[in-house]
């Protein structure tokens, strides 16, 4: 199977854990949009969604699918998104498509984060995929420059503004033994909007895909 067939066999996947009558938080990328197009086929069933990203809305809204302002939506019971990686312990990088910061919040207002992979995405030590952070403009030099005493190689990602106007830190050279302790770390910094650690609030759900199917950790 080619990776987006696995990508695409665990965005079907995470069809199950869909509860009908309900809003449904929804992620970005290519995984997500397997997600997506599986979500079309039960759009009737479902109240709507809320996205993550402009690209994400932009084909909810094209198969169909109401999509809402999260400040209307109270409660969500799922998340569901990709990773650029994931860890035994269920906690991620994301961010690879620089919706990081959307992704966050709407993960952090679900009761449970699906989160659909293929098998490459699994690591035992988060850092090998540059991780991303959502940074103000005015603030980039001083952020990186703070970065590097953390012991990253930060490289700006040239051509990309977020969805909130911000620009992207790549950083290099992580090896993270401490997820949650770096992740406080980074979002302490003045002018960072978001790491893209996903740590403090992991998955609850990992669907993984892989030759001999989608494999599901439950923590
Ligand atoms: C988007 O900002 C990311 O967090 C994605 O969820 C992550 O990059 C995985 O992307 P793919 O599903 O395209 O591999």
């Amino acid at each position: 199977m080619t990776q987006d067939e696995l990508k695409k066999a665990v965005g079907w996947a995470a069809l199950e854990y869909v509860q009908p009558g309900t809003i449904v938080g929804v992620g970005t990328g290519s995984t997500a949009a397997h997600f997506i197009d599986a979500l079309g086929t039960i759009k009737h069933q479902i109240d709507g969604a809320v996205s993550s990203s402009e690209a994400s809305t932009l084909k909810l809204k094209a198969l169909g699918i109401p999509v809402f302002d999260l400040n209307e939506v109270d409660s969500l019971a799922i998340y569901v998104d990709g990773a650029d990686e994931i860890n035994p312990q269920m906690e991620m990088i994301k961010g690879g498509g620089a919706a990081l910061t959307r992704e966050k919040i709407i993960a952090a207002v679900a009761t449970r984060f699906i989160c659909i992979a293929d098998a490459s995405k699994e690591v035992d030590v988060l850092g090998h995929f540059p991780l991303p952070v959502e940074v103000i403009p005015m603030a980039r030099s001083f952020v990186a420059r703070e970065l590097v005493k953390l012991g990253g190689l930060p490289e700006y990602r040239q051509h990309v503004i977020t969805d909130n106007g911000n620009i992207i830190l790549d950083v290099h050279n992580l090896r993270i033994m401490e997820p949650i302790a770096l992740e406080q770390a980074i979002n302490a910094l003045p002018g960072v909007v978001t790491v893209g650690l996903f740590a403090a609030r992991g998955a609850d759900v990992a669907l993984i895909g892989g030759p001999n199917g989608v494999r599901t950790i439950e923590k």
